[in-house]
């Protein structure tokens, strides 16, 4: 079992926070909290105090992935097992805490420069979150969701993610690169998703390109007709629609896709397979979807 549960929170910079804020409350079905920094927005999904975090910025981009473990007991073996194979931990200040509102918190960049915080000791916030909408997010023992981070080396990400921070392959999905607008190679590319907890996968490495830092965010919902009604807000609200209905063919998510104001997109779902690795098997995929998902024209 690795020693990271979940996938715990999305820190990003946005030009445009209150677009941000829109987004999150009047689109997704967040809750608007609050938080240390009055010029931030702090969405909720659930009790945590926030699970996307925007803050001001020059640039519209992901900054970091949370990641939750179970205590700091667990949180110092991981950084021992991250220095032992060479990765530069970086230990949180005493400001970065206090913003983030958890225990204890290190830093590391993975070999591909995407951000990664590791935390335990979560704040609760108190009062519940309750969505506009009525929507109920899954999160719990799965966390917030799942992230698909740009990793241009597949053998490399595999040792950082599997070996050195103890993910489980989950399943992979062989990519034709004239299919996703790359240069056509002898090498096989291969799209790895990853697990960690009952969640099918709460990371999934793609060799794309993301010029935000990220390509998507996965977010589910306790039923179906929150994904519709979301569809509904997003026609009302002119978002952006990356990819139609569909149900992807390795964790079984009924899905859309919207463009976020950060540039990468959201996965919003229902219906995602939870695994017990006591009897998985991990296979290969041929097609990302057994129906829909029709993506827009340039769109991965
Ligand atoms: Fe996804």
């Amino acid at each position: 079992m690795s020693l990271v549960r979940s996938l715990g929170y999305l820190r990003v910079e946005a030009t445009d926070v209150s677009a941000w804020r829109e987004f999150g409350v009047g689109v997704l079905g967040m809750t608007d909290g609050r938080g240390p920094d009055p010029n931030s927005a702090y969405l909720r999904m659930d009790d945590l105090a926030a699970r996307i975090v925007v803050v001001p910025g020059e640039r519209d981009r992901l900054t970091s992935t949370g990641w939750e473990v179970a205590d700091p007991a667990a949180l110092t073996k991981l950084t021992a097992i991250l220095e032992e194979a060479g990765a530069a931990v970086k230990p949180a200040s005493a400001d970065e805490i206090a913003d983030r509102r958890v225990a204890h918190l290190v830093e590391v960049d993975d070999p591909f420069g995407n951000r990664l915080e590791f935390f335990c000791g979560a704040e609760l916030g108190h009062k519940p979150a309750l969505s506009a909408y009525g929507t109920k997010f899954v999160t719990g023992e799965q966390g917030m969701g799942h992230a698909v981070l740009p990793a241009t080396d597949d053998a490399a990400a595999l040792r950082f993610y599997t070996e050195v921070l103890g993910f489980r392959l989950r399943d992979s999905m062989r990519l034709v690169p004239e299919h996703i607008g790359l240069p056509p190679t002898d090498q096989p590319l291969w799209m790895r998703f990853l697990g960690c907890g009952p969640r099918h996968h709460s990371i999934a490495l793609a060799p794309l390109p993301a010029p935000s830092g990220m390509i998507h965010l996965m977010i589910e919902t306790e039923t179906i007709d929150d994904v519709g009604r979301a569809l509904d807000r997003c026609a009302k609200r002119r978002a952006p629609i990356i990819s139609s209905l569909g149900r992807h063919a390795n964790d079984n998510m009924i899905s859309f896709y919207v463009r976020t104001p950060g540039g990468f997109d959201i996965e919003y779902g229902w219906g995602g397979a939870v695994v017990d690795d006591a009897t998985w098997v991990a296979r290969q995929t041929t097609a990302h979807s057994v129906w829909g998902h029709r993506f827009a024209p340039g769109a991965q």
